[in-house]
Parts: C-alpha cells; sequence; structure tokens
C-alpha cells in the first residue's frame, strides 16, 4: 500500500470513531438522537394541523365581534358537548337545500343528519387516549369510524378523503402532536340521523320560523354582527 493511500485510511477510521452518529455513538448520544427525532415528529405535526384547517372544525371557538376565534385554552377538544344547538330547519336535512353549520363551526347539519367535530385531545374516555397510531391512520385512510372495516363511515364535513392522501409519516406525526396536547374531557355526542334530529334539538319546518326574512332584518343582523351601518 502507498503511503499515502496508508494516511487517507487511517484518517477515515480516525473520522469514523469520532462520529457523533447514533450507530457509533454511546447510550446517552443515541437517547438524545432519539429524543430529537420524536420532538420532529411533534412540531411537523402540529405544523401538518395548523395548515390542515383541523383548528376550523375542531376547536370550540370564541365568538367575537370579527368573527368566530379559535379558543386556545380547549384546542381540538371538538364539539362542546355543553352547548345547546340553535333551531334547526328542516330543509337543511333534505338534499338539495342549504346544509348548515352551528354558530362556532364544530356542529354541522345535512342530508346525513347532525355530526360534530371529534374530540382529538388525548383524553382517555372522551378522546384519542385510547386509539394507537394505527387506528388513527386507518380511520382517515378507509374513511370508517375508528378504523373498524365494517364500521359506519365517517360523516360529513371531515374532508377525510383528502387527509387520506397524506404521506404515512405525516399522519403518524399529527398523530404524535396530538398525543402531546392536554387532554380535554368532553364527551361529543354520537352523530343523529335525519330522522331523530327532532330529538335532539328544535327542528322547524316553516320558513318565517327559519329566516330572518326581508332583506333588511338580514341587514340589522349584518350591522349588528359587523357594526357597521351599510344599506341593503
Ligand atoms: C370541515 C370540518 C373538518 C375539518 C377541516 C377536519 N375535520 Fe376531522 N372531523 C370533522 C367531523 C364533523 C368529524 C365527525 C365525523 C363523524 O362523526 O363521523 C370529524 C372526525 C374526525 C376524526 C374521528 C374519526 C373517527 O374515526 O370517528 C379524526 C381522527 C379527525 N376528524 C381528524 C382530523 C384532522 C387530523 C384534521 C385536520 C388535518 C381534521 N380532522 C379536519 C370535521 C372536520
Amino acid at each position: 500500500m502507498k503511503k499515502e493511500t496508508l494516511f487517507a485510511v487511517v484518517s477515515l477510521l480516525f473520522v469514523a470513531c469520532n462520529t457523533h452518529s447514533p450507530s457509533a455513538g454511546n447510550k446517552e448520544d443515541i437517547d438524545q438522537y432519539h429524543d430529537k427525532q420524536a420532538e420532529n415528529m411533534v412540531l411537523r405535526g402540529h405544523y401538518l394541523v395548523i395548515v390542515g384547517g383541523c383548528n376550523d372544525c375542531h376547536s370550540p371557538k370564541k365568538l367575537t365581534p370579527q368573527g368566530p376565534v379559535v379558543d386556545s385554552e380547549r384546542l381540538l377538544s371538538g364539539h362542546p358537548a355543553t352547548v345547546p344547538l340553535p333551531s334547526l330547519h328542516v330543509d337543511a336535512l333534505t338534499p338539495g337545500h342549504w346544509m348548515l353549520m352551528g354558530p362556532d363551526l364544530t356542529a354541522y347539519a345535512g342530508p346525513w343528519g347532525i355530526s360534530y367535530a371529534a374530540n382529538l385531545t388525548p383524553d382517555s374516555s372522551t378522546g384519542i387516549g385510547v386509539w394507537t397510531e394505527d387506528v388513527f391512520v386507518k380511520a382517515i385512510r378507509t374513511g370508517k369510524h375508528l378504523g373498524v372495516d365494517n364500521g359506519r363511515s365517517i360523516l360529513p364535513p371531515m374532508p377525510w378523503e383528502e387527509i387520506a392522501q397524506w404521506k404515512d409519516n405525516d399522519l403518524r406525526a399529527v398523530y404524535r402532536y396530538l398525543r402531546s396536547l392536554p387532554p380535554i374531557r368532553n364527551q361529543v355526542p354520537a352523530p343523529v340521523s335525519p330522522q331523530d334530529a327532532a330529538k335532539y334539538t328544535k327542528v322547524i319546518s316553516t320558513s318565517s320560523e327559519a329566516m330572518p326574512g326581508p332583506a333588511h332584518r338580514i341587514a340589522s343582523n349584518l350591522n349588528r354582527l359587523t357594526g357597521s351601518h351599510q344599506k341593503m
């Protein structure tokens, strides 16, 4: 072996022995490396939840003059169980009409009945505390509640078809982030079929009861909400 080649081999060996790659390091290095990886997963999950719009539906809101604002103290805890639903026009439950959303955008009415955004915090009895990572991924990939093959379908407006196309690691990152949240006890009601809706909220059927009515009443509602005095 030439002198230069020997020198290069020895230098490489020296570098290899001194790197901090986890495979060559001691147990402390390996633990630190894994902690960092786990932390990065949670940060990525947080980012994906923000850009994926999960808070729009899954977080209760504070109602402000500027409109509903995410309540950071009840982040991702789903439709608040204790808030009564406003009355509901029967048309919303039949195809071809306007569909409706509750005031804080966590409850929805449409031809499927009434659906409520789920509690995604890690509370063990009312959230995803007992869900494994695989159950979470399977539910979103298959559009089946809790990922059960013959179970009920996940209802609108949960956009599972789109989220199902995310990469496996991204879905796992979202799960890890959700597991890092403070658990919030909030038993979101089970969805309700159109036939049963009247048992859970006042269902009204005449348009005069349901609609604000003439244009000037709509305008005055708008003024009240926006504080403006626009004329209609
Ligand atoms: C437009 C509103 C909306 C958005 C946006 C939304 N969800 Fe949902 N989500 C819902 C509703 C409503 C339900 C309840 C559906 C039901 O009961 O079948 C739900 C249910 C779920 C469930 C429970 C599934 C099951 O097995 O029952 C999970 C998990 C979930 N959403 C995760 C997410 C994540 C993660 C995001 C963001 C990437 C997200 N959702 C965005 C409305 C939404």
